[in-house]
């Protein structure tokens, strides 16, 4: 039996199982900072190098790069941030407390008369009159060198897009690629959100998988309904529940002014309201034009086959690792009944489980732990997975915290093990047990 999973049951579970803790916890946390925990790390790492694996390494049209966080401050001037990254910021004249003017007047809008108007007779959730709304620019900034002064200013990056159009010309001249072809970047971005919340969903600091897909303009709108698939079938790939998200076209109101045509992945994280999961837009040649513009490089592309001179547009499919591994969490959370106990179950697909297998001793005895320890040694070397040795408990209980992680088989080592060489191996999901050869076990469990 599987149940609706509240924001709270998996914000506790990832706690308690030590998958994400709230940054500096000890000195009473910072709003909108997360670090993740030893199997929050490796769920993390998983979910990347699939993104990777399945987006770079399996298309022969994309590579990767890995930029900078800190970009010189131009960049950001050209892309409009500086300017134009702002959110909507309502303030409680009485209590200080900041919020977001559209959260506030649950509109998807940044227009601060549209939002001045939808507010003028509305309270704080504190029961206090408003100030007016305005606009607050969500870049971090920073100095660079011994000085702090404007000219020192420096910001980090709010997305990993920028230091992929600056390398554009970079990657064509030295990667053997041609139009069209993709650049993708794993990293991390900062936006100073005005009100952080729902756990990992809106953070300060957050890590994106963005591509930015170089085409001709006519070949746009074939490229992103290829991307479109494309991610599509990579969400599917990491478990996600197919009832649980979807595509949006945004209307032409909802998207950037430059942009053709954008959609939005929305996943249904705690409820049936859908939210924003990622993204895919076909950007035009707005950026390539406008960098271009700033930096005075000629970033147009000439066709050599056609003998065509054009500025490429682009398609970028963006996500958030964070976004990423909550509905993950979401996705593979169940609870089950097992005679009079519950069990909770995370079903995650095993590519990105952060524990492959537990090698579970029946005993502490000397005997048992040496053949443990070998097969454990064994299993670690011949798969490369991620393994954990766990000889504490009774085997009941180490059975329902490994169902709690994930981890797809738990191996289990007895005294007949010493007599037949032979080890039990359980499987996650339908708890099934088998006994298998001690030199079959690395087949048995391939995954
Ligand atoms: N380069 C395009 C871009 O950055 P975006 O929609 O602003 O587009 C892309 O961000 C993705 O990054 C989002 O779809 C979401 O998954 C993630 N993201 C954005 N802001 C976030 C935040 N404050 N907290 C967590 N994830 C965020």
């Amino acid at each position: 039996m599987s149940k609706e999973v509240t924001l709270e049951t998996l914000t506790s579970l990832a706690k308690r199982r030590g998958f994400v803790f709230q940054a500096s916890e000890i000195y009473g946390g910072l709003s909108g900072f997360w670090d993740y925990g030893p199997y929050g790390v490796e769920l993390v790492n998983n979910l990347k190098a699939s993104w990777w694996q399945h987006f770079v390494r399996e298309q022969r049209d994309t590579v990767g790069i890995d930029g900078a966080i800190i970009q010189n401050p131009k960049l950001w001037k050209a892309s409009g941030h500086i300017d134009g990254f702002n959110d909507p910021l309502v303030e409680d004249v009485k209590t200080h407390k900041r919020y977001r003017a559209d959260h506030l007047a649950g509109v998807d809008t940044n227009d601060i008369a549209q939002l001045t108007e939808l507010l003028k007779d509305k309270k704080s959730p504190d029961g206090n009159p408003l100030g007016p709304v305005r606009e607050f620019n969500m870049m971090f900034k920073t100095y660079v060198g011994a000085l702090e002064d404007e000219d020192s200013t420096a910001y980090l990056r709010p997305e990993t897009a920028g230091a992929i159009f600056a390398n554009y010309k970079n990657v064509l001249d030295t990667a053997r690629v041609k139009v069209p072809f993709g650049i993708a970047q794993i990293g991390k971005a900062f936006r100073n959100e005005i009100s952080p919340r729902d756990f990992i969903f809106r953070v300060r600091e957050l890590e994106q998988m963005e591509i930015e897909y170089f085409c001709k303009p006519d070949d746009a709108t074939k490229q992103l309904e290829r991307l479109k698939d494309l991610y599509w079938d990579w969400l599917v790939k990491i478990g996600l529940n197919t009832d649980r998200f979807a595509w949006r076209q945004l209307s032409k109101e909802e998207r950037a002014h430059y942009s053709a045509d954008n959609w939005d992945v929305e996943y249904k994280y705690f409820g049936d309201k859908p939210k924003e999961l990622g993204g895919i837009a076909n950007r035009t040649d707005y950026d390539l034009l406008h960098h271009a513009e700033a930096s005075g490089k000629d970033l147009s592309y000439f066709d050599e086959a056609t003998r065509e001179h054009f500025t490429p547009y682009v398609i970028e499919p963006t996500i958030g690792v964070g976004r990423t591994m909550l509905a993950v969490l979401e996705s593979a959370y169940t609870e089950e009944e097992v005679g009079d106990d519950t069990r909770i179950v995370l079903k995650l697909a095993p590519e990105i489980a952060p524990v492959k297998v537990a090698v579970l001793p029946l005993s502490k005895k000397p005997e048992l732990s040496k053949l443990s320890e070998e097969v454990y040694k064994k299993l670690v070397r011949s798969t490369g997975y991620n393994i954990e040795y766990d000889e504490t408990q009774s085997i009941g209980k180490r059975y329902r915290r490994q169902d709690e992680i994930g981890t797809p088989y738990c191996v289990t080592i007895d005294f007949e093990s010493l007599e037949d060489g032979c080890v039990t191996v359980r499987e996650r999901d339908s708890m099934h047990q088998t006994r298998v050869k001690i030199e079959d076990l690395d087949q048995h469990i391939k995954m």
